[in-house]
């Protein structure tokens, strides 16, 4: 079983939720019934939050990332933050190419390439997301638009730096709307992803590569997508905002 060579991601994206004083509140509670996960536990938080969530996670088991970053490391890009500046501040994990940032801010796939490269160049962990609309799911065409998104994104990125990546298979269908995709539907996709990257790696590349599932995972569904051979943990956006909901997730995970 190749599952076994790779380690459970379980990360929150909590979007644009959350003051300081609500981190902090939150990731108390979150600490105790997640202490003993037998997987990795990140929260992805906005930047505001970020000293807070530090601060409150530290000692603990849970990592804190940030939701994007820009390409360049410093320069006029108003509004923007780079992955130098995250660094910087002690955050190691950063989401890049949320389908969010794609929709409503007009990323691409060059631009989440670009944010990769700088992210790995500053020592981060990128978790990278990628995934089809409802549109191109009903046309067949998933699997084209999954590979390209994943193929553009990792242009450049050696076999080396993979373990520095986790993929987050995100159909956009799923997120925030309650619709999950069916574990064979997630396995299909993340299956697909990991023979792409045997086919631009190789092999052992693609087994030890982490794969997520993200879209409307909560308590309830988690334990079936997670127990699927390619699905090696969740990006977890509502159900990341609870403690306890995400806490059974994180032990679903844990094996
Ligand atoms: P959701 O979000 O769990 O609320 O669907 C997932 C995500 O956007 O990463």
């Amino acid at each position: 079983m190749n599952k076994a060579l790779r380690k459970a991601v379980i990360a929150g994206n909590w979007k644009m939720n959350n003051t300081p004083d609500t981190t902090k509140a939150t990731i108390e509670a979150m600490k105790p019934l997640v202490a003993d996960a037998d997987c990795d536990v990140v929260l992805c938080v906005p930047y505001i939050d970020i000293p807070a969530a530090l601060e409150a996670t530290a000692g603990s088991n849970i990592k804190i990332g940030a939701e994007n970053c820009h390409w360049a490391v410093s320069g006029a890009f108003t509004g923007e933050v780079s992955a130098e500046m995250l660094k910087a501040i002690g955050v190691p994990y950063v989401i890049i190419g949320h389908s969010e940032r794609r929709q409503y801010f007009g990323e691409t796939d060059e631009t989440v390439n670009k944010r990769v490269r700088a992210a790995l160049d500053a020592g981060l962990i990128v978790i990278l997301c990628v995934g089809e609309v409802k549109e191109e799911r009903l046309q067949g065409v998933t699997s084209e638009v999954v590979r390209k998104q994943t193929k553009v994104a990792l242009g450049g990125v050696s076999e080396a730096e993979l373990d520095n990546i986790i993929l987050a298979y995100e159909p956009v269908w799923a997120i925030g709307t309650g619709l999950t995709a069916t574990p064979e539907q997630a396995q299909e996709v993340c299956a697909d992803i990991r023979a792409l990257v045997g086919e631009l790696y190789n092999k052992a590349a693609a087994d030890k590569f982490v794969i997520q599932y993200g879209g409307s995972m909560n308590a309830a569904n988690a334990a079936e997508l997670l127990d699927k051979e390619d699905v090696d943990g969740g990006l977890i956006g509502g159900a990341s905002l609870k403690a306890q909901d995400f806490s059974v997730i994180v032990k679903a995970a844990s094996r």
